[in-house]
């Protein structure tokens, strides 16, 4: 599986507090202890608090690492901010970036991911606010979006137990690739498990059980952006792959039919005769300087 190109993952959303840490942290534990994956956390964030969790929690194998970015303007962000993320997504399945939006960066570095979550508490102006965080986005990228098929999730986080997600979100509904995660939900003595443990593993069953259910669903979920990533072969970097491969077999029949004397349409000579090289005679062509013109680029006199 080392081979696999990582599924990245992006936890933000513009507005503080809402839980991106605590689901960052808690996410990577769940994926390497409950489903065996390796997994890198990349906290962009300068509190640090899922890196510092990560750390002070037992080792599960989580490759922890801090970032930082560098908003002097936003060309110098997305180029900081994507070296980053390419480094440390390096060598494992998945790589789990947490970080705050900030206005400097650039949707493009959003695209970079195959699945970004974005939680959200339930209080109306957060969900408001978190509807139009996506829906800017998607406004701004849906041809790409579609074309990416990037999954949005929204988490709705810190919620009250017996919290219903229907009827929430419904400015997303006709988003494609956009889902509502199961919810997580408020624990009132988290503070009991930070640093201690992770959630998916602590020992009330109830909050072991709810953190659980939300990374069943986001295993799914990259399990079903792997399968997509490969469908996808025709486009962005498969595409670009596609055309280096197509390039070195073109390279390969020019070398051969340079050998057989077919190249361009009239026999090569041997590098020793170079520069004079000179059409067969049935070519309608001329000789300029040295250099064989095809009768279709010469310019008519
Ligand atoms: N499910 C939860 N239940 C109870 N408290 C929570 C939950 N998730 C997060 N919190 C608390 O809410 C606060 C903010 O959480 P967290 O740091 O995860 O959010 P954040 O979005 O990363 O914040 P920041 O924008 O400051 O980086 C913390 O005090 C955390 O302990
Ligand atoms: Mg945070």
């Amino acid at each position: 599986m080392q081979n696999h190109e990582a599924i990245k993952i992006l936890v933000t959303n513009q507005k503080g507090g809402v839980g991106k840490s605590t689901i960052a942290a808690n996410l990577a534990a769940y994926l390497a202890m409950q489903q065996g994956i390796e997994v890198s956390l990349i906290d962009f964030d300068r509190q640090a608090s899922s890196s510092r969790w990560t750390k002070k929690a037992p080792d599960v194998g989580i490759r922890v690492h801090c970032a930082e970015i560098n908003y002097e303007n936003s060309g110098i962000a997305l180029l900081s901010s994507r070296a980053a993320v390419r480094k440390y997504s390096a060598g494992v399945q998945v790589s789990i970036s947490d970080l705050t939006w900030h206005p400097t960066l650039s949707d493009e570095f959003m695209l970079d991911f195959d699945i970004v979550i974005v939680p959200s508490s339930s209080a109306k102006f957060e969900m408001a606010s978190t509807e139009i965080f996506i829906l800017e986005y998607a406004q701004k990228r849906m041809a790409r979006l579609a074309a990416n098929k990037q999954f949005i999730l929204v988490a709705p986080s810190k919620v009250v137990p017996g919290y219903a997600s229907l009827g929430s979100f419904t400015n997303l509904e006709f988003l494609m690739n956009c889902y509502i995660t199961p919810p997580i939900h408020q624990t009132p003595d988290l503070d009991a498990y930070v640093y201690e443990d992770f959630l998916c593993v602590c020992s009330d069953q109830k909050v072991a059980e709810n953190f659980s259910n939300f990374g069943k669903f986001l295993a799914k979920k990259i399990e079903e952006r792997r399968t997509i990533k490969k469908t996808l072969s025709l486009s962005g970097t498969s595409l670009n792959r596609e055309i280096v491969k197509k390039v070195s077999v073109l390279d390969d029949y020019r070398v051969r039919a340079r050998e057989l004397g077919i190249y361009g349409g009239y026999a090569a000579k041997p590098a020793t005769d170079a520069p004079q090289e000179t059409p067969p005679e049935s070519t309608p062509g001329v000789v300029k300087g040295g250099r064989f013109i095809p009768a279709f680029l010469r310019r008519s006199e």
